[in-house]
């Protein structure tokens, strides 16, 4: 189906050039008088310079041509010149019919696929998962997900730090509490065991201790940067060490992710970018690109246009040691061989802005990717707490992920037991409380826009009212009650009519559940059927713009429209079968947006709460 707002865009453009106008002059947007109108086109104001008119005439024109249109009820001309417009109730009707039938509810797919790189998670390896991560894997997900669904090739890639310092500094702690190793000995010939010589909650303790150590003690950390570096350079027994720590670190870490709902198609990390390096840094050198400057290779980045001056791209320290910088280029070289991306996505701390502009701009120079391909950095801020600094535990701590979560779900467990009539059992309670609690994490994070810090409210978050995951989540709980309700009367109904028992009449999850939706009778019903109508155009946006906050702004005003005709309207009481059974396919076509939007942020509904 194409876009309603296209649709009502083309019948302005047949209107304009019916009149001699230009076409490009009948744009058509959203009103920004909502008391006035539904949509509205300022062409008229542009076509006066154009054409050396008054406005008014020419709108006034226009207006008399579309009088006869099966779009709009209502069309009107207003000084200096605006088109005010009305959408016809069965013209709003007949696309939302449209909607129900449709494949993904009537949203068309890109015509150009593209193949997207997420470049999202980032965690670093043999370090506890904490609230840093968090943002990188709710925004990334939400990403890949909205991209699939408008019809793109996505390839979410999880990029593990797990070739730094970390590696280094565990390798020489373990030596200082284990030196009997097989690992430490030099003159050992025989095969390293396969089982890891630590556990995953060792390896936590291991590295706090061991970065801690580090600061306190310069040849501890000297020490943990030649292992770094051997390690780098293929030392086999650091290797054998840096494989179990990967093996150890990795099981946690793929339960942590699923826990968040969050899935990659890709496991890959720094680790694997290496062998690309001696390449990149010939090919930069051999290019004239890269230069020594105080014995480190650098490229330089500046373009004429730059507002701040860049400074040039380190790609080889002075030590021979190689850096993210480098380590993320010969990423590059890796997906475009790999999966020739047409864009690429990274979502990471806004502080690592710098660090992107750099690598985009040497990739580009160097050709590793072509000048025009497009690269975005989905920059996010930082995770505050009510005191606005950043999240951390009562203790002052660094809070781990798998206790922020446990924490949250302690709260939506709360609310559910609040609500009196809740009736739910134990198990049931407990799942809900879990999908009701991811829903107010991630819907908490997403609705903001990525690139503001923001504040970690759990009282807030998890509040069945306002603008919620738990709102949203509750809207569609009212849904299902609604239609269980209407199942049931149908089933008592027909089994009456038919003097039998009547199967289970459940109404399908999608689009209207057979139900024909009439032209709107009152105004909540339309402000429903509006907000509906622009489902098409808001995914593609937001994916467009790389926003999830676009849809949790959306699924908020779809969720606030269908409770306004919810407390308007008597659905079930409806004595006028055809109205009722048209209600029931409005609700359930809100439903089936609803629920879709939410699947695309990387959560999903309870069937009651
Ligand atoms: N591991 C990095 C960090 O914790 C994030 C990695 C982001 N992705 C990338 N391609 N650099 O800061």
């Amino acid at each position: 189906m194409k876009k309603f707002l296209d649709l009502i865009t083309e019948e302005m453009q047949s209107a304009f050039t019916a009149c001699g106008y230009d076409e490009d002059l009948a744009k058509v947007t959203l009103s920004n008088r909502p008391d006035l109108c539904e949509y509205q086109c300022n062409g008229a104001m542009a076509a006066a310079k154009r054409y050396k008119k008054k406005p008014i005439d020419i709108a006034n024109e226009i207006v008399e041509k579309l009088k006869e249109s099966r779009c709009f009820e209502d069309v009107s001309a207003v000084m200096p010149g605006f088109i005010n417009l009305k959408i016809a109730g069965p013209f709003l009707a007949e696309y939302m019919n449209g909607m129900c039938a449709a494949d993904k509810l009537g949203m068309e797919e890109v015509q150009e696929k593209q193949t997207v790189i997420v470049d999202y998670g980032g965690a670093n390896v043999a370090k506890p998962l904490h609230v840093g991560h968090l943002r990188a894997a709710v925004i990334g997900e939400a990403i890949k997900r909205m991209g699939r669904f408008v019809g793109h090739k996505v390839i979410g890639d999880v990029h593990l730090g797990d070739w730094g310092l970390q590696m280094g500094l565990i390798i020489e702690e373990l030596k200082d509490r284990k030196p009997n190793l097989p690992y430490f000995d030099e003159s050992f010939t025989g095969e390293y065991p396969a089982e890891a010589p630590f556990t995953i909650s060792e390896l936590e303790e291991i590295y706090p201790a061991a970065s801690a150590k580090s600061k306190a003690d310069p040849a501890f950390k000297e020490r943990a940067q030649q292992a770094t570096f051997k390690l780098q350079s293929g030392y086999a027994p650091y290797r054998a060490i840096w494989r179990h720590i990967m093996n150890v670190s990795l099981a946690d870490l793929k339960k942590n992710y699923a826990n968040l709902d969050v899935e990659f198609d890709l496991w890959k990390g720094e680790s694997d970018a290496e062998p690309y390096i001696p390449g990149l840094i010939k090919d930069l050198t051999d290019k004239g690109l890269a230069y020594e400057s105080q014995g480190a290779l650098v490229v330089d980045v500046v373009e004429e246009t730059d507002a701040k001056e860049l400074p040039p791209c380190i790609i080889r320290k002075s030590d021979g040691a190689s850096l993210y910088a480098t380590s993320d280029l010969a990423t590059i070289i890796e997906r475009e061989q790999d999966f020739k991306p047409d864009h690429y996505v990274y979502v990471v701390d806004k502080r690592q802005d710098l660090h992107f502009k750099q690598v985009f701009r040497v990739a580009k120079k160097a050709g590793i990717v072509s000048p025009d391909r497009r690269m975005d950095f989905v920059g996010f801020g930082t995770m505050n707490g009510k005191d606005g600094k950043p999240f951390k535990t009562r203790e002052g701590g660094v809070m781990r992920l798998e206790d922020l979560i446990a924490e949250i779900t302690d709260a939506a467990y709360k609310r559910i037991m609040e609500n009196e009539n809740h009736a739910m059992e134990g198990g049931e309670a407990k799942e809900t409380a879990r999908i009701v609690g991811l829903a107010a994490l991630k819907y908490g994070d997403l609705s903001n826009q990525a690139t503001k810090d923001y504040v970690f409210d759990i009282d807030r978050f998890t509040s069945f009212e306002g603008n919620t995951g738990p709102y949203i989540l509750y809207t569609v709980a009212r849904i299902n009650s609604i239609l269980k309700k209407y199942a049931a009367i149908r089933e008592t109904g027909a089994a009456q009519a038919c003097g039998c028992d009547a199967g289970t009449g459940s109404v399908s999850a999608a689009g209207c559940g057979g139900e024909t939706i009439l032209p709107p009778a009152g105004e909540p019903e339309k402000t429903l059927m509006l907000a509906l109508a622009r489902f098409s155009e808001v995914m593609h946006t937001s994916f467009e713009e790389l926003a999830p906050h676009k849809i949790c702004a959306y699924i908020y005003e779809l969720s606030n429209a269908l409770n306004h005709f919810y407390h308007e309207t008597k659905i079930i009481a409806e004595e006028d079968e055809a109205k009722r059974a048209g209600y029931i396919g409005l609700v359930t076509l809100t439903r089936a947006c609803l629920t879709t939007c939410i699947d695309l942020l990387g959560f999903e509904a309870a069937e009651r709460m």
